[in-house]
């Protein structure tokens, strides 16, 4: 499965507010605007709300976190396998709030692969965007942890951060795409993400805790045509 670039991913982490029929709720409204203007819209539900999102909505849907752990008796992870049978295109993987050590990152980004899904790799930096970029996911989202959940977008805080990981990324790989998140808030810092070299954005607060979701995502993917 290949996401449609530039894209925006919603991550709807495990906000109140974005779990079960607030997960499917703001699930429908991307669906709706991603159909409305053709725009990419890529989303992570909670992973409880998997299967009923994915089998709700035509858009991507992907798990927010996979374990490395074989399928059968591994009671309480969820596998690779587990989140294609709920009907999800994907995966994050290492995001910042659920760090992996690299062999795992290794073994994910493989088993998705070759379970037909895509592959976010979500990165702190530079050196280690380059260590995932080398293990060739579908794209490395990179979010300095310190900007994430607030207010002032990467793009605008540490735009260098962003055009010296997608040139390092360019340097291992021409097919892995790149992402960056934390503070993205509108049409203007996803605009700025691609000036400076990306192929969408990752966000998660900006949507999830509005109260105008569907202005906001409005906003968000005019950014893209930008
Ligand atoms: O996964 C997206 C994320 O970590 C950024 O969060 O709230 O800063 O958009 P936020």
């Amino acid at each position: 499965m290949s996401l449609r670039k530039p894209a925006v991913v919603v991550n709807f982490k495990t906000y109140p507010e974005a779990s079960g029929k607030g997960a499917l709720e703001i699930a429908r409204v991307c669906e709706q605007v991603a159909s409305e203007t053709g725009a990419s819209i890529v989303i992570a539900p909670p992973m409880m709300d998997l299967a009923l999102v994915a089998s709700s909505v035509k858009i991507p849907v992907m798990a927010q976190h996979l374990d490395s752990v074989p399928s059968g008796a591994t009671t309480g992870h969820v596998t690779v396998e587990n989140a294609k049978a709920s009907g999800a295109v994907g995966t994050l993987i290492n995001h910042s709030e659920r760090r992996l050590k690299i062999a795992e990152i290794h073994e994910l980004i493989d088993r998705s692969r070759s379970a037909g899904l895509a592959s976010i790799v979500c990165t702190n930096n530079i050196a280690v965007s380059r260590a995932c970029a080398a293990m060739e996911p579908d794209f490395v989202a990179i979010e300095p942890p310190e900007l994430i959940g607030g207010d002032v977008s990467v793009t605008t805080a540490n735009p260098k951060i962003v055009s010296d990981t997608v040139q390092s990324i360019r340097a291992i790989s021409m097919s892995v795409g790149v992402l960056c998140g934390a503070g993205v808030k509108n049409g203007r810092d996803v605009a700025k993400a691609l000036e400076l070299g990306t192929n969408g954005v990752l966000l998660a607060s900006g949507v999830v805790k509005a109260k105008d979701k569907r202005a906001v995502l409005l906003d968000l993917v005019s950014g893209l045509r930008t």
